[in-house]
């Protein structure tokens, strides 16, 4: 299995979709650029998850806050005082590790000298806002996009008086300075997040969670993830965030092992709660129904965007002999493939045949923007590089559709990525074929 990891790493690499960060200058560990195919896998991600979670719905509002945010907001969720792992150090080699991560904590992987004692290592990373270094200047990128949310309760309340039950909604970048970052874009410490906070009465709380717990189901299914291979875990409460009085991981079977693919997380009224004692703002909503001011329970969906990338990744790659070639091919979700379908002229020399393929091209992008012209190297080569980035169709231009074969005239050439079968298809029937699967 960890096979399957190399390859798909080799493969995001190869083909586009992410690179090391800053890797000409050696990397730098826990961080992944995005390359022109992974951007786009990402934002069909991000793009469907809006739709599902917010568009689609009536009771949800949508905020993108700063991520720079004043340092109380962290002080008041509980983060500066416990957002923190078990760091231990070997005493030799002075490497440092989580000590939960460790299978026999009493001695250095590495080195197997003696480790430390267990210390909490605060992950939030620090910094200074304007000309002075001193402590009250200093703020923090923000670990979790939460804190966003809940800051801006009050403003979007008063801005558009949402009834109750109600969310909002946010995707942007959360950081996280983790002792051990690993398993290429699972753990980060520049990550993305697609979090809602969903506000109810707090005897709504139950039925809330479950409406969400579906929701994410659903989701997975519309991202491509096998169910066979997402499974829920009630997080024992031991192990639960200090907000939480209850959580259900998203588990996803990555080659590395079944590991925390999402969260589904009851914070009750923690938060609110702690922002109206921190900031001194009366952050209590008026509950027409009830005739009373209350402050309310949250639900709160959160899922990882990279995460949910490398899942997609993992359940999409495949290797299959086609007519006798052995190929590799990411069995990608329409929905979010980076490229809908490669347009090719069957030969780049010719000049008819490259006009008519780009007549085709031009016309399906002004509605599909993720189409891609391609006419890089033979037929061949075009089908099997479309295949390794999930391209699901390739259409491809050739003299039967100039009229060769009169009865063929203004077809052309529509291949499957996952069967490589071609048909002949009316160029009048492109759009509607690809619209089908999107
Ligand atoms: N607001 C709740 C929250 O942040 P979390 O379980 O710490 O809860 C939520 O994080 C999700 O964010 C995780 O389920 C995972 O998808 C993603 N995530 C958390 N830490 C991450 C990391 N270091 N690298 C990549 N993704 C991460």
């Amino acid at each position: 299995m960890q096979d399957l990891m190399e390859k798909v790493v080799s493969l995001a690499k190869r083909r586009g979709f992410v690179f090391p960060g800053s890797e000409i200058y050696g990397g730098l560990a826990g961080v992944y650029d995005y390359g022109p195919f992974g951007v786009a896998l990402k934002n069909n991600i991000k793009q469907l998850w809006w739709r599902m979670f917010v568009e689609r719905r009536d009771d949800m509002y949508g905020v993108d806050a700063a991520i720079l945010m004043n340092s109380k907001v962290w002080e008041a969720s509980g983060h500066v005082a416990g957002f923190s792992d078990p760091l231990v150090e070997c005493e030799k080699c002075r490497r440092r590790f989580r000590a939960d991560h460790l299978t026999d904590p009493s001695a250095c992987p590495e080195c197997g000298s003696a480790l430390s004692e267990p210390r909490q290592f605060n992950m939030m990373f620090k910094t200074h806002v304007g000309a002075s270094e001193d402590e009250a200047a200093s703020v923090y990128l923000r670990p979790e996009t939460a804190g966003g949310i809940f800051a801006n309760f009050k403003n979007v309340v008063d801005a558009l008086h949402p009834k109750l039950p109600f969310g909002i909604a946010q995707i942007g970048k959360a950081f996280r300075n983790e002792i051990a970052p690993r398993d290429f874009i699972f753990r980060l410490r520049e990550l993305e997040q697609m979090e809602v906070e969903y506000f109810v009465r707090e005897g709504d709380w139950e039925r809330a969670f479950e409406e969400w717990r579906v929701v994410m189901h659903e989701f997975a299914t519309a991202v491509g993830l096998p169910e066979r291979m997402v499974h829920e875990l009630a997080v024992p409460t031991e192990d639960l965030a200090h907000y939480s009085t209850r959580t259900i991981d998203f588990e996803f079977d990555y080659p590395f092992g079944r590991k925390e693919l999402w969260g589904l997380a009851y914070r009750t009224n923690f938060d609110l709660s702690t922002h109206e004692k921190g900031s001194g703002v009366d952050l209590k909503y008026m509950d027409e129904e009830m005739k009373t001011k209350i402050v309310p329970h949250v639900i709160e969906p959160s899922l990882g965007v990279d995460r949910t990338v490398l899942a997609a990744l993992v359940a999409a790659y495949r290797e299959d002999d086609l007519g006798g070639e052995k190929r590799v091919y990411l069995a990608l979700s329409p929905k979010i493939a980076p490229v809908k379908a490669a347009v090719s002229p069957l030969l780049k020399n010719k000049p008819e045949l490259v006009e008519h393929a780009r007549q085709v091209y031009r016309t399906l992008k002004k509605d599909i923007p993720q189409i891609m012209w391609d006419d890089n190297g033979n037929i061949g080569k075009r089908y099997r590089r479309q295949d390794e980035i999930g391209t699901p169709f390739c259409i491809t231009i050739d003299f039967d559709t100039l009229g060769e074969t009169p009865k063929l005239k203004d077809t052309v050439t529509l291949r499957d990525r996952d069967s490589g079968e071609q048909e002949r298809v009316p160029i009048a029937e492109l759009f509607g074929r690809i619209r089908s699967v999107l």
